[in-house]
């Protein structure tokens, strides 16, 4: 059952935490099975201190009892752990679904080191097939949507809701991303284009879970 693999793959992620760090948590319902096993080690007696990619895992966090530090007020995190929509063998992901991917490349990028937790439905020969979410500034809809178009989108849609920095997701469907790093630069350079879901670079290790059996992967 997907839970149980998301539970699975958050508990061994834990190994990788260590007295004295400063963790970065994701987002999603796999990193809620993080925070849950986190904060139960926390009250054991772990020392770490957390900084939080949304408001909804800084408010999971605190009900753990973990101190989640103001982001805006660090620039180094030791580790993040976070969840994916897709992993492939090369650790690109495309992550989003649930919204955060601005705050959590953000917050990867300063992290010495990020790894992945997902169950076996995130493992993919190749990322595309997910839908690809950009976070937009709002006065620049139209406009982002029309670039995403141009850039070989088949459908892009306007999410319900915004996001926690009052901006919009634009959800972009590629089916097929031949050359990520292409259309990552690409997405980059659309003004109001605020930040999408490829992660090429960021992901060190991923725990994937399948049917109980965790696999750690590595570049
Ligand atoms: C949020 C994310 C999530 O980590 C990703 O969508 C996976 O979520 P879940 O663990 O609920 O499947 O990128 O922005």
């Amino acid at each position: 059952m997907a839970d149980d693999d998301k539970r699975l793959a958050a508990e061994a992620a834990l190994d990788e935490v260590r007295d004295g760090m400063l963790v970065g948590l994701g987002t999603g319902s796999t990193v809620a099975f993080l925070i849950a096993a986190l904060g139960e080690r926390v009250r054991a007696g772990l020392r770490i201190e957390a900084v939080a990619t949304s408001i909804a895992s800084a408010r999971a966090a605190e009900g753990q009892g973990i101190i989640v530090r103001d982001f805006a007020g660090v620039s180094l995190v030791d580790l993040t752990i976070d969840g994916a929509d897709e992993v492939d063998a090369r650790l690109y992901a495309i992550k989003g679904a649930g919204g955060a991917m601005l705050r959590e490349k953000v917050v990867a990028a300063a992290s010495d080191r990020m790894v992945v937790i997902a169950d076996g439905t995130k493992r993919v020969d190749a990322i595309g097939a997910a839908k690809l979410p950009v976070e937009v500034l709002p006065f620049a809809r139209s406009f982002v949507t029309a670039r995403l178009e141009a850039l070989g989108a088949a459908a892009v849609a306007v999410r319900e809701g915004g996001t926690d920095n009052g901006n919009l997701i634009l959800d972009a469907r590629f089916g097929r991303i031949d050359d990520p790093r292409a259309l990552a630069a690409a997405i980059d350079a659309v003004p109001g284009a605020l930040g999408h879901g490829l992660f090429l670079d960021e992901v060190d290790a991923a725990y994937v879970a399948d049917a109980g059996v965790v696999t750690r992967m590595t570049r």
